[in-house]
C-alpha cells in the first residue's frame, strides 16, 4: 500500500441541530469496530442508573471527554478505519465553529456529509451549510437523509426531500454525488444494506465515503511556503514554517515574496539531529539559504519559475461575517492570510446573500452576522495572495476584529503589483507607491483639540499622518506622511467651519493612491 492511501480521508458532518450528526457519527464508529471493548454496555448502563434514554451522541461524548487527557487531539475530530483506508470526520458543533476551522485550517475537509432529518425535512441550516461546502470549494458532497424509522421509510418522504434539496443545491452549483436514506440511531444502511429500505438500491454510508476521491496530491503544483519564523541558530539563520503545496531541495533556488529577493535553498533542518535533502507538502521545517537576505514572519517562498502568487493592495473575496458586530464600510480591521497580519478596510461590499433562502440585497452598507457578500478589502501593505481556487492556503484568510475571530473568506480576485527589485535611488513617488499612500501637505485652521482629533482619525483609518512644523512639512511628505501643519499650504480646512469626519474623508480621498489598472 502506498504512503498517501494511508493518510486519513477528512470528511465533515454538517446538518441542522438535532438532525442526528452525532448520532451517525457514534453509530460509524461503532460499525466500523472502532469501539473500545465495553464502552456501549457501559454508558447504557449509566444511562439506566440514570433514567435517561441511551444516545449515541452520549457515546461519543463520553469518548472526547476520555481523548481530551490527551491535549494533543482535537475534540471534534473522530478517526475511524473502513476496510479501504482510514477516516477522520469533523462534527461540527455549530456551523460558525466549522467555518472558523475551515478557514484558519484547523480542518480541511475534502469531502462532506449534508445530513438532513427525514421527518423535519430541508432547514434553515441545511441551506446555509450547503452554501458554506459551495463557498468553501468543497465539492465532494453526498446528502444523507435521516431518521427515516419516523417517516415509515417512506420512498415518497425521502424523494421529496431529494427533489427539494438538489434544486436548492443546483442554484449554488454543488451537485451531489448521492441522496442516501439511513436510520442513524438503529443502524439501518450505515454498512449493511437496510430490509426497511428495501427499495433503495443505492450505497450505503461506508460505501459512500469509500467512494470519495481522496485529495489530488499537492506536491504536484507550485511550491509555497510561509515563513512562520526566522531564529538564529549559531551562526546561522534558520527560516521556519511550513510547506503548504510543492516541495523543497536542497540546491533549489527560491524567492521571497513581497521581496523579489532570492537565494539557493543550503540545507534543510529536520527536527531531529540530521537534516534532510526534501521536504514534502505538510511538513514543518526550517531553512538556511546561501545568501544573507531580509526575510521575515509573513514572507512566502516559491521556486524560482513557479507561477508566482499576487502582490496585492486590493483583493476582493467572498467572506462570510460571524462577527457580533456589524462589518460596514469603513470598517477597519485585521486580515491574517497563511503567516501575514495586516491592517485592512473594507472598501466595497457588494451584493450581501442570505445563505439560508439566497435572497440577494444590492446597496447595502454593511453585513450582519451570519451573511456571506463579496467585499473588497484594501490592506495597509501589499498582500502575498492566490485566488483559492488555485491554491487553498495563500487563497483564504481570517479577519479579526480587535481580539476575535469574526469572520472569513476566500480569494476571487485581486489587483496585481508586480516585484521589481531595482537599485535605483527611490523618489517621493515610487515610495508613496511602495506605501499606498501620497504624501500632502495639510493646513489646519482650528483648535489644537480639533486638530488633534483629526490626526487620530487618519491613523485609525490606516492613513501615516502626523502634526508638524512648516520646516519639516516637506521631508514629512516625500516619506509618504500627511504632514497637518497650521499653513499656509495648498490643501486647507477651517475646523471651525468644516467636521473633522469631512475633513479626514477628503484627506484620505486626496492621499489615495489611483487604484485604476494602468493599461
Ligand atoms: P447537534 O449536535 O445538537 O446539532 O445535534 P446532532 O445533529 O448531532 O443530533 P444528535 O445526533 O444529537 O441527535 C439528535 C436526536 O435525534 C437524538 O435524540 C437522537 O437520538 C435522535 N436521532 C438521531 N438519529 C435518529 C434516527 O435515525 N431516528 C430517530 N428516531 N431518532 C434519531
Ligand atoms: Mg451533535
Amino acid at each position: 500500500m502506498s504512503q498517501a492511501s494511508q493518510n486519513p480521508l477528512e470528511i465533515v458532518i454538517v446538518g441542522h441541530v438535532d438532525h442526528g450528526k452525532s448520532t451517525l457519527v457514534g453509530r460509524l464508529f461503532f460499525e466500523t469496530g472502532s469501539m473500545p471493548e465495553g464502552k456501549v454496555e457501559a454508558i447504557e448502563a449509566m444511562c439506566k442508573r440514570r433514567g435517561v434514554p441511551f444516545e449515541w451522541a452520549f457515546l461519543m461524548d463520553a469518548l472526547r471527554a476520555e481523548r481530551d487527557q490527551n491535549i494533543t487531539i482535537d475534540t471534534s475530530h473522530i478517526w475511524f478505519k473502513t476496510a479501504k483506508r482510514p477516516y477522520v470526520i469533523i462534527d461540527a458543533p455549530g456551523h460558525r465553529e466549522f467555518l472558523k476551522n475551515m478557514i484558519t485550517g484547523a480542518a480541511s475537509a475534502s469531502a462532506a456529509l449534508l445530513l438532513i432529518a427525514a421527518d423535519e425535512g430541508v432547514q434553515e441550516q441545511s441551506r446555509r451549510h450547503g452554501y458554506m461546502l459551495s463557498l468553501l470549494g468543497i465539492r465532494q458532497v453526498a446528502v444523507v437523509v435521516n431518521k427515516m424509522d419516523l417517516v415509515d421509510f417512506s420512498e415518497k418522504r425521502f424523494q421529496e426531500i431529494e427533489t427539494e434539496y438538489r434544486k436548492f443545491l443546483k442554484e449554488i452549483g454543488l451537485e451531489p454525488l448521492v441522496f442516501v436514506p439511513i436510520s442513524a440511531r438503529g443502524g439501518e444502511n450505515i454498512v449493511e444494506p437496510s430490509k426497511s429500505l428495501g427499495w433503495f438500491d443505492g450505497p450505503t454510508v461506508v460505501q459512500v465515503l469509500d467512494s470519495f476521491a481522496p485529495p489530488v496530491a499537492s506536491s504536484e503544483t507550485a511550491l509555497r511556503f510561509p515563513v512562520q519564523d526566522v531564529y538564529r541558530f549559531d551562526h546561522r539563520r534558520i527560516i521556519a514554517g511550513r510547506i503548504e503545496t510543492g516541495t523543497l531541495k536542497v540546491g533549489d533556488e527560491i524567492v521571497f515574496y513581497p521581496t523579489g529577493r532570492s537565494s539557493k535553498v543550503a540545507s534543510i533542518e529536520g527536527w531531529g539531529s540530521q537534516g534532510v535533502s526534501e521536504a514534502i507538502p505538510g511538513g514543518s521545517v526550517g531553512i538556511t539559504l546561501e545568501d544573507q537576505l531580509f526575510v521575515e514572519r509573513g514572507h512566502v517562498a516559491l521556486k524560482k519559475g513557479d507561477r508566482a502568487p499576487g502582490l496585492a493592495r486590493r483583493v476582493t473575496a467572498n467572506v462570510f461575517w460571524l462577527g457580533k458586530r456589524p462589518l460596514k464600510i469603513g470598517s477597519v480591521l485585521k486580515v491574517k492570510l497563511a503567516t501575514q497580519e495586516h491592517s485592512c478596510r473594507v472598501a466595497e461590499i457588494t451584493g450581501v446573500l442570505d445563505a439560508s433562502t439566497l435572497e440577494v440585497r444590492q446597496g447595502v452598507d454593511f453585513l450582519e452576522r451570519d451573511d456571506v457578500a463579496t467585499v473588497v478589502l484594501e490592506t495597509d501593505r501589499p498582500l502575498v495572495v492566490d485566488l483559492q481556487a488555485d491554491f487553498v492556503s495563500t487563497g483564504r484568510f481570517v479577519l479579526v476584529d480587535g481580539y476575535d475571530v469574526s469572520g472569513g473568506g476566500i480569494v476571487v480576485g485581486f489587483e496585481e503589483k508586480s516585484v521589481q527589485v531595482t537599485a535605483e535611488v527611490l523618489n517621493p513617488e515610487t515610495r508613496w507607491g511602495i506605501l499606498g499612500q501620497k504624501g500632502l501637505i495639510v493646513e489646519l485652521k482650528g483648535t489644537d483639540v480639533a486638530r488633534n482629533t483629526v490626526e487620530r482619525l487618519l491613523l485609525e483609518s490606516g492613513i501615516r499622518a502626523s502634526a508638524s512644523t512648516n520646516e519639516h512639512a516637506a521631508a514629512l511628505r516625500d516619506a509618504g506622511v500627511v504632514a497637518l501643519i497650521r499653513g499656509p499650504a495648498e490643501l486647507s480646512f477651517d475646523l471651525s467651519e468644516v467636521g473633522a469626519l469631512d475633513v479626514v474623508t477628503a484627506i484620505r480621498l486626496a492621499a489615495r493612491i489611483s487604484q485604476e489598472p494602468a493599461h
